[in-house]
C-alpha cells in the first residue's frame, strides 16, 4: 500500500472477527461460494462487476456448462463469447474475459498469477477485482473495493466527503487494507460483499441486525441517510434511434456491429439514428431505399435502455418484405427467427425483439 497506516478508532481484529462470526452463520449461499478454482472465481468476479447476483446466476451456470475451464474458453471464437454473454450487458466485459483466457493458456501455461500486480495485468482486472481474486482464489490478505466496500467504509469512519474523490478513495484503500485479516481472507472478502448487499445497503441500511454497529461512526453520529456521499451526478444525455425489425418467410435481417467501439461484435436489427431535423418515417425510409426496398415500415412502439453514458430511446419498425427486395452481404443477413434467442442480440435489441412478439401476440388475438 502507497500511505503509511492509520490510527483506526477500533482494534482491526474485532472488526474482522465480529464479521466472522456473522458470515458464517448468516452468509448467502452462492455458487461460485465453494470453489477455490481461480478459474471459476475470476468468472464470477467479471460477471458481478456492475451486475447484481440475481441477474448473474443462470449466465454463470450455463457459461460454465459451455465452458468448463480456461482452455475450453480460449479455444471458444469472441462470437460464441458474446452469444453467451448477449443481455448481461457491459460487453467489453465479455471481450476481456475472452482475450484474458487466450493469454492465461498461452502465457502462463493456463495458471492464474496470484499476485494482485500480476492479476491487474490481465485484461479486464482491475484493483478491485485482482484484489477479490487474490482472496477469494489463494486467501492471500488483499483488499478489494468495490461500490458495497466503499460504501461500509464511508460509514464505519463517517466519512464525510465523496467516495469516488481521489483523496478520499486512497484512504479507503489503506482503510481496506488494515482491516483486511492475515487469515481467512477468503471468508472476510465473501462476509464484507454479503454485508454491503444484505445490511450495509444504499438506502436504509439494517443497522439492527449490523454485527459492526457498535464500531460504525456513521450510526454513532446518526450519518447513515447522508453517508456515504457522491460527486454531483452528469446528466447523461438521450439518444433517438429507429430499430427496424424486417420479416420474410419467418426470418428476421440483423447485421453485426463493428468489433471496435461500443457493443462491438454483438448483433442488431437494422438502426437508424433520429434527430429533430429529419421525420423518423423519412430517415427510416432512407435506410429502407439504401438496402434496395421502397416499403414503408409500421411503428409499434418506443423501447429504452440505458447504457453508462447515455440513454437510448429507440422507435420500433416492423416491415414485411420479401427477401429478394434487400441487398444482403456478410454484415447484413437474414436469420431464422426461432435462432435469435440464441444469438448475441444486445439488450436494446432484445427488448425490441420482444415489443414486436409481444405486438404480435396481441393483434393475433384481436384480429
Ligand atoms: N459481488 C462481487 N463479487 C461477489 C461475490 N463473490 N459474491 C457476491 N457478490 C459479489
Amino acid at each position: 500500500m502507497e500511505n503509511s497506516a492509520e490510527k483506526l478508532p477500533f482494534p482491526a481484529e474485532l472488526m474482522s472477527e465480529r464479521l466472522l462470526v456473522w458470515y458464517r452463520a448468516q452468509g448467502r449461499e452462492l455458487p461460485w461460494r465453494n470453489s477455490r478454482d481461480p478459474y471459476r472465481i475470476w468468472l464470477s468476479e467479471i460477471m458481478l462487476q456492475q451486475t447484481t447476483v440475481t441477474a448473474v446466476v443462470d449466465y454463470y451456470h450455463r457459461f460454465l456448462v459451455r465452458f468448463p475451464d480456461i482452455e475450453t474458453l480460449a479455444a471458444a471464437t469472441v462470437e460464441e463469447v458474446l452469444t453467451l454473454w448477449a443481455g448481461l450487458g457491459y460487453y467489453s466485459r465479455a471481450r476481456n474475459l475472452h482475450k484474458t483466457a487466450q493469454q492465461v493458456v498461452s502465457e502462463k501455461k493456463s495458471q492464474f498469477p496470484q499476485s494482485v500486480e500480476q492479476l491487474q495485468q490481465l485484461p479486464g482486472i482491475g484493483r478491485s477485482t485482482a484484489g477479490a481474486i487474490a482472496a477469494l482464489a489463494f486467501d492471500l490478505p488483499e483488499p478489494i473495493l468495490d461500490g458495497n466496500v466503499r460504501r461500509i467504509l464511508s460509514r464505519l469512519f463517517a466519512v464525510r466527503a465523496p467516495a469516488r474523490d481521489r483523496s478520499v478513495e486512497k484512504r479507503l484503500w489503506r482503510l481496506a487494507q488494515q482491516l483486511v485479516p492475515a487469515h481467512s481472507a477468503h471468508d472476510y472478502t465473501q462476509a464484507i460483499m454479503d454485508l454491503g448487499a444484505t445490511v450495509c445497503t444504499p438506502k436504509r441500511p439494517g443497522c439492527e441486525q449490523c454485527p459492526l454497529a457498535e464500531l460504525c461512526l456513521a450510526k454513532t453520529f446518526d450519518l447513515t441517510a447522508v453517508v456515504p456521499m457522491f460527486r454531483q451526478k452528469m446528466k447523461v444525455p438521450t439518444r433517438r434511434q429507429a430499430i427496424i425489425l424486417i420479416v420474410s418467410n419467418s426470418k428476421k435481417l440483423i447485421r453485426r456491429r463493428k468489433t471496435e467501439g461500443l457493443l462491438g461484435g454483438m448483433l442488431e436489427f437494422p438502426v437508424v439514428d433520429l434527430s429533430d431535423r429529419v421525420a423518423p418515417t423519412t430517415a427510416v425510409c432512407e435506410l429502407l431505399s439504401s438496402y434496395g426496398c421502397q416499403a414503408a415500415a409500421d411503428y409499434i412502439g418506443t423501447i429504452r435502455h440505458s447504457y453508462s453514458h447515455f440513454r437510448l430511446e429507440a422507435e420500433v419498425y416492423t416491415l414485411s418484405c420479401s427477401q429478394v427486395q434487400i441487398k444482403t452481404d456478410h454484415d447484413l443477413y437474414w436469420q431464422s427467427d426461432a435462432d435469435l434467442d440464441e444469438l448475441a442480440l444486445h439488450g436494446a435489441h432484445k427488448k425490441a425483439l420482444a415489443l414486436s412478439r409481444a405486438k404480435r401476440r396481441a393483434t393475433d388475438v384481436w384480429d
